[in-house]
């Protein structure tokens, strides 16, 4: 499965550019230097569950001690039995027996420059509302609650709300359809929905009232939906069952208290791409996931009480869940949200933001980056940035190139970057540099972070030699690692624990250089990393086929200079249905409104033929050689009708 691509570790070997941390910042960094780096790294080698206890001990509130540490049963895993404790517990009510009650925990701008900050304790107030809300429509430990927001404090709010009762939630991405949004819903057996009437995103209303009306026609799991006012926009309310969050809260409780719940009670399901037509709800649960967001966000971000802390992810995915709400709520930062869209009104709309509310710590995506390079510098440089103290990113493979940018435009040459290499499947970050600590390089994620233990192996579990690709793996269960997949538990065992005996496969290939720094070289199977966001081949392709004048589809990555993959669909049409311009834009519409815009092909081909083997398989190396406009590499005498590539290629031309 693992296609080497020389080329990118040729040029990646040559980047000896290194970057150490300045001494200013190591000397009131969490972590200070190589040293302690190691020690914390040797202390897990040598007593692993220890130290984990000593982590969990330190860093999280257990309203009871755990009994043991661990039980592993690969690939299943228990940490803190016998423990109880609460995620919204630990994100507010901890803070507020201190100063902090009065610090802001959420600073928050809508896209249209509306603004809104709630301290500690106002937050508190917001999230026990919610909680009784939540309570008062039926919502019982365990009962899984949809959140369908854009990105605004009661996205947040809500979240933390199901995490008070003991609800599992599940958050699904605004720009989401209602048919991505009906299986997730139907998957989950949701009892209540809470979405808003709509969403600012580029200057337009996204309708997301309109969009669950749609996915409700056939949910009927589903008792209650909340609505948020957002955007005065037009909405039908269901008398019964839509009921508006400003009138349900009114007669709410303001001290619902948070539950203490088992340490491997769930916390929230996250539906994620595969490589399957069907997502995969990732199920994540209290007391691990809460140790690794609290730990990583620390030691990661370098958070201390004076930041202003901005991670522009979405809610909707993994990095949202964990380094929007989770991790820097518990401990006890000052998180800036943003509702909008980087480039709008125009390309200097963050840098006016990290100017306007002093914004210390920035962790966006390299796409982003890409963009920002794209647009121009100038409008970087028109803004002071000098707040800025730390650089982030996260979500795909940095190019060197668009690192450097980041350090000089951004940073000014001032900033230490994080490169974080995880998963929603991880839950919080694996690879990384420690800001004070950790010498970096443009490209690399650099090192496992202290009690990870990660390495690059063959096939058969052997670790490869240096500057070899390789499988990226987990070779020991951690905290924060997934449990299953909702509902089924097989194919947990099958795509994560089969593929290499013992080990977490993670999907993605990787190198290490001659100081142990891993090079991520980006997925090995059928997922695609489109602007950050991760989907599934597979996905687009049912879409596509249940379009009733496709035949067959496939679809493959292709690389992309701002997106870093664009997503490419060649397809084959029912007998005697002629490929027109309009039809392309037809099937490219029906591919958003199956899965949603992130889906939407950048290329669609149609082909008489799919290349193939003999015994039927598409031959995706090959298409994604076409769609890169590469000649075929490799092996070809598989391909069933050789023919096939060079009509694929003219069909280009
Ligand atoms: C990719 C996002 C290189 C990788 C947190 C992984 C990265 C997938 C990096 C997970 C990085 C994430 N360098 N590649 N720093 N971070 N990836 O689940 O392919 O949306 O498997 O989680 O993103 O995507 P997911």
């Amino acid at each position: 499965m693992l296609e080497p691509v020389a080329s990118e570790i040729e040029s990646l070997l040559h980047e000896e550019r290194m970057f150490p941390p300045p001494p200013d910042f190591a000397r009131h960094a969490h972590i200070r230097s190589m040293d302690e780096y190691r020690a914390l790294a040797q202390e897990a080698e040598t007593d692993y569950e220890g130290y984990w206890a000593r982590q969990a001990d330190r860093e999280l509130h257990w309203h009871r001690k755990w009994d043991t540490v661990l039980e592993w049963e690969e690939p299943f895993a228990k940490w803190f039995s016998g423990g109880q404790l609460n995620a919204s517990y630990q994100c507010l009510d901890r803070h507020l027996a201190s100063w902090r009650r009065n610090k802001a925990a959420l600073i928050w701008e809508g896209e249209p420059g509306d603004q809104r900050t709630l301290t500690y304790q106002q937050l508190y107030c917001e999230v026990s509302r919610f909680a009784s809300v939540l309570q008062n429509l039926g919502v019982k430990l365990g009962d899984r609650v949809i959140i369908y927001l854009p990105m605004v404090p009661e996205a947040a709010i809500a979240m933390l709300a199901c995490a008070r009762i003991g609800a599992p939630h599940s958050v699904i991405f605004g720009g989401f359809s209602s048919e991505a949004l009906k299986d997730r819903i139907n998957d989950a057996q949701a009892k209540v929905i809470v979405t808003a009437d709509g969403g600012w995103r580029r200057g337009k209303v996204i309708p997301l009232k309109a969009n669950v009306d749609g996915a409700l026609e056939n949910t009927p799991s589903v008792e209650h939906v909340v609505v948020l006012n957002r955007c005065n926009n037009d909405v039908t309310m269901k008398p019964g069952r839509d009921h508006w969050w400003h009138e349900l809260g009114e007669f709410a409780c303001l001290d619902v208290p948070a539950v203490p719940v088992d340490s491997e009670h769930p916390l929230f399901i996250l539906y994620t791409s595969g490589t399957t037509g069907k997502p995969k709800g990732v199920v994540h649960t209290t007391a691990g996931y809460m140790l690794g967001t609290t730990l990583t966000s620390k030691w990661v971000f370098d958070l201390k009480d004076e930041d202003v802390y901005w991670c522009t992810a979405d809610i909707g995915w993994v990095t949202g869940h964990s380094y929007v709400v989770y991790g820097p709520l518990s401990a006890g930062a000052t998180v800036f949200m943003y509702e909008g869209a980087p480039m709008t009104p125009q390309p200097d709309r963050f840098w006016q933001l990290i100017d306007k509310y002093k914004i210390s710590i920035l962790y966006t995506a390299p796409t982003a980056i890409r963009a920002f390079i794209q647009a121009g510098e100038q409008w970087a440089l028109r803004h002071k940035l000098d707040s800025l103290r730390l650089l982030g990113t996260v979500g795909e493979p940095i190019n060197p190139e668009a690192w450097m940018w980041y350090h000089h435009i951004i940073g000014k040459g001032r900033c230490p970057i994080v490169d974080t290499w995880w998963q929603t499947e991880t839950g919080s970050i694996m690879i990384t540099p420690l800001p004070g600590a950790t010498p970096t390089k443009p490209g690399t994620a650099t090192l496992p972070f202290p009690g990870i233990m990660v390495d690059v192996v063959d096939k058969a579990g052997q670790s490869v030699p240096v500057n070899t690709g390789g499988y990226l793996v987990v070779k020991r269960p951690w905290p924060s690692m997934m449990r299953t997949i909702y509902k089924d538990p097989e194919r947990f065992k099958q795509t994560y624990w089969s593929e290499i005996p013992g080990m977490y496969f993670a999907g993605d290939g990787a190198r290490r250089d001659s100081e142990g720094y891993f090079w991520i070289m980006g997925r090995v199977d059928d997922v695609i990393n489109v602007a950050g966001h991760r989907l599934g081949t597979m996905e687009v392709e049912s879409a596509l086929v249940s379009h009733p004048l496709v035949a067959e589809a496939a679809v493959v990555g292709r690389p992309d200079p701002i997106k870093g993959t664009g997503v490419a669909a060649f397809v084959t049409l029912q007998q005697g249905t002629s490929p027109t311009e309009a039809l392309k834009q037809e099937l490219m519409a029906h591919v958003v409104k199956e899965i949603g815009a992130i889906a939407r092909p950048d290329d669609i081909r149609f082909t008489d033929a799919l290349p193939k083997t003999r015994s039927g398989k598409i031959m995706r190396r090959l298409l994604r050689d076409v769609a890169a406009g590469r000649e075929a590499a490799g092996d070809t005498t598989a391909l069933e009708d050789s023919a096939v590539l060079s009509r694929l290629r003219t069909a280009e031309d």
